[in-house]
């Protein structure tokens, strides 16, 4: 499906963008991924087939992007990953400063990757940004996260608008078994993962092979663009 395309995956080194690179390798799609840190992008591409490129890339800054994409040339396909952790904080205790600072990789980043990486793209291309269901369902103290979340989709279906015919969607994950969570201590999150697979109407907490496929149908249907597609296991609903 993916023979003779290029992909460039930024966030590519773990999680949803490792996941998604290895689907692109299965598909026959050739593979550029970045992540900030090279020791993390070098143990990644020994996990995908041979003839696949890594760079370090600290996506937190404007003009890093706008090298790399002068520096790889033409491809196929964008996708979005990258991102942190952040802390989920109620309004009343929130910093500012500190907010302003979860939207540098995941929002800013996106937008740079896209300003700067749409004129790279071959005819039929296609970028695929990630964002997630805080902003369709949040909690208490999700402000900070919902406002990103919901921010990304507007993005999206602007420059789907904006960018066509170069089709623009987004994923909107649900709790996902990835490094992202790795900061919470083993048997807490253990809990966690437990709580959510017995909630969710699909059983089970989301695997990253689950959003890779979501990136891969983004690339491979010519008719679908301005989407944003949640995979969360029915987490929405309930
Ligand atoms: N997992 C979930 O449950 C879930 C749910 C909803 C939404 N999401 C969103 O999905 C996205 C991907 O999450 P994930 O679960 O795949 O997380 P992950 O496994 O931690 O992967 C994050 C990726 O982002 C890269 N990255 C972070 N900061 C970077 C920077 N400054 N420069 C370059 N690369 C950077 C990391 O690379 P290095 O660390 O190697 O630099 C890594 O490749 C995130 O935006 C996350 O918020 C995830």
């Amino acid at each position: 499906m993916l023979q003779s395309k290029r992909v460039v995956i930024l966030g590519g080194s773990s999680g949803l963008g490792l996941a998604t690179a290895k689907a692109v390798g299965e598909a026959g799609g050739s593979i550029v991924i970045v992540s900030g840190k090279q020791s993390r992008v070098d143990e990644a591409l020994k996990d995908l087939p041979a003839g696949s490129q890594g760079h370090a890339v600290d996506l937190s800054r404007e003009a890093n992007i706008k090298t790399f994409f002068e520096k790889i040339g033409p491809f196929d396909h964008l996708v979005y990953t990258a991102g942190e952790p952040l802390s989920l904080t109620p309004i009343d205790a929130l910093e500012i400063e500190q907010a302003k600072t979860f939207f540098t990789v995941r929002f800013w980043g996106a937008m740079a990757a896209v300003k700067y990486g749409h004129t790279f793209l071959n005819p039929g291309g296609t970028i695929s940004l990630t964002s997630g269901t805080a902003g369709w369902r949040p909690q208490k103290g999700w402000g900070v996260a919902a406002s990103l979340c919901t921010a990304m989709e507007g993005f999206m279906r602007a420059m789907a608008v904006e960018l066509a015919p170069v089709r623009v969607n987004l994923v909107i994950p649900g709790v996902i078994r990835t490094n992202l969570w790795s900061g919470m201590p083993a048997a807490q999150l253990q809990a966690f993962y437990d709580s959510e697979a017995r909630r969710l109407p699909a059983g089970r907490i989301g695997e990253a092979g689950d959003i890779a496929k979501t990136f891969l149908f983004f690339m491979s249907n010519p008719h679908l663009t301005g989407q944003a597609v949640v995979v969360d296991g029915g987490s929405v609903l309930v």
